[in-house]
């Protein structure tokens, strides 16, 4: 018997006691921390967190692979990595990486949100 029920033109599966959309808007969405800080401990802001996310949604949208149904970046505050940063975190994965520079993003974006495998050597 199919448990799902339909609404807006999408397929909502009930096996889980509630409605759950069996696809997720996005893909992929990327966090990446841009929190700033002045009291000189360390922060992503420091380390090119906001260059490297303009840096990956520029890229994204290059290769048209952002909006729904896609990848989403967006900024965010601290994720209390902060000591390991400047930081991202991947989901609905949960990876989280770092990183020095826009090499390291477009690697991140070609071997992880393109091609779904784990960029070891950048995962935290
Ligand atoms: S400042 Fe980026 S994780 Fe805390």
């Amino acid at each position: 018997m199919d448990s799902a029920v339909y609404h807006a033109g999408h397929r909502f599966n009930l096996d889980y006691g509630y409605a759950m959309k069996d696809e997720p808007y996005f893909k992929h969405h990327v966090f990446f921390c841009i929190n700033e800080r002045d009291d000189g401990r360390a922060c992503c802001a420091d380390r090119g967190a906001k260059a490297a996310q303009e840096h990956a949604k520029r890229r994204l949208k290059t290769l048209d692979l952002n909006g729904p149904g896609k990848i989403r970046v967006n900024k965010a505050g601290c994720l209390d990595r902060c000591e390991e940063g400047p930081v991202l975190v991947v989901y609905p994965e949960g990876t989280w990486y770092t990183y020095v520079d826009e090499q390291d993003i477009d690697e991140i974006v070609d071997v992880h949100l393109v091609g779904g495998k784990i960029v070891e050597r950048l995962k935290i």
